[in-house]
């Protein structure tokens, strides 16, 4: 990527999988970043590496603040003086949302409107959030386009649909500038392969690397539309710096627009893993459908092409190859 003129942005959920790599690349890009984080799910060492991935003088750009998006002090100070807000911070999962919709409310509503409410008093230009696929809820229509959704599955994807909503009103109430940006399962380094929330492609290639079983819920032809982060830090930083009136105040599908069925993924992960010489000659485990699951997900990614001028560069396929090595990596130095 190019370089630009320093501005400032900040970043909620910087220690986290989209937030760290949304920070690599605008450190690299010699940017002014503030970060705020929790810890509920990021991790320090993902700071840690992105410290070993720029130069000194890229690190001393960025400014850690570690605080809770719940607490509206916190957001105002990590506001001060930003042009681009990139809000990445919420409890992700579903099935976190179902295990405890009470704790999913209050940091992706109340955090997202704390969120707000500090940006928009401190006059940032442009307010980019993480949205979710999960808006599409029980509508049955392929692919997905932004204006048609269904009822939602989950809590979490109440909670998502929500700040679309609060966005909007921002944007009508206030002349408040701000992009949704509906995420369809990205992957990539640093997506956290461990714990009972884990998304499914750091989990399987974590099972595999460590020889366990993968489980897959359902018969396996459950799909979805995989999009390496790349192109989702992509989508970010054209949408933070979009200047056209028409593309603002407005929600976009971030994918690739392909769709994979959860068999075709174990078996491009098996072979994946192979070119990374590690083998996998265990079969997977089928298991029931797990609740609040969309069945198909591809998307429609038309109108951020449009309006942001948004092109993937990698498909699943090269996604895949593009994060293996890491995954091998920090897997195999973990279990040392
Ligand atoms: N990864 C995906 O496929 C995907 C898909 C759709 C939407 N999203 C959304 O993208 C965003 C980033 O997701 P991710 O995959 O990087 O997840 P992640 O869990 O790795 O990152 C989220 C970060 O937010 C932080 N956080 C959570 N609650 C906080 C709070 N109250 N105050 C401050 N920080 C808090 C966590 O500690 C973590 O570092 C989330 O909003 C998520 O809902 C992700």
């Amino acid at each position: 990527m190019t370089s630009a003129p320093p501005q400032r942005w900040l970043i909620t959920g910087v220690a986290g999988f989209i937030g760290s790599n949304l920070l690599e690349t605008l450190l690299r890009q010699n940017q002014e970043v503030i970060g705020l984080d929790n810890f509920a799910t990021g991790h320090r060492h993902n700071l840690e590496e992105v410290r070993q991935e720029v130069s000194a003088e890229q690190w001393a750009r960025f400014h850690f603040i570690e605080g809770d998006i719940t607490d509206l002090d916190t957001c105002r100070q990590a506001c001060l003086n930003v042009d681009f807000v990139l809000h990445q911070a919420a409890l992700g999962s579903v099935p976190r949302s179902l295990a405890d919709p009470i704790a999913s409310n209050h940091a992706n509503i109340t955090g997202f409107l704390n969120m707000l409410v500090a940006a928009r008093d401190a006059e940032v230009s442009s307010f980019v959030y993480a949205a979710s696929s999960s808006t599409y809820g029980d509508h049955p229509g392929l692919p997905k386009v932004e204006d048609v959704i269904g009822k939602p599955l989950s809590p979490y994807a109440v909670t998502k649909y929500v700040n679309e909503l609060y966005a909007e009103v921002f944007a009508r109430s206030y002349g408040f500038n701000t992009i949704g940006l509906r995420y369809f399962n990205v992957f990539g380094k640093r997506q956290d392969p461990n714990g009972a929330y884990a998304a499914v492609i750091p989990r399987w290639t974590a099972a595999m690397i460590r020889g366990d079983t993968v489980h897959i819920h359902g018969d396996g032809e459950t799909s979805r539309d995989f999009c390496y982060i790349d192109n989702a830090v992509q989508a970010n930083l054209l949408a933070a710096r979009s200047q056209d009136s028409a593309a603002r105040n407005q929600v976009y599908n971030v994918a690739v627009g392909q769709r994979t069925t959860l068999n075709e993924l174990f078996a491009a992960l098996r072979s994946t893993l192979a070119q990374n010489g590690v083998a996998y000659h265990q079969e997977p485990v089928h298991g029931d459908f797990r609740p609040g699951d969309v069945r198909h997900s591809q998307a429609d990614i038309q109108k951020a092409q449009r309006l942001l001028g948004y092109a993937p560069q990698y498909t699943v396929g090269q996604g895949l190859a593009a994060a293996m090595p890491w995954y091998v990596k920090s897997l195999r130095q973990a279990s040392l």
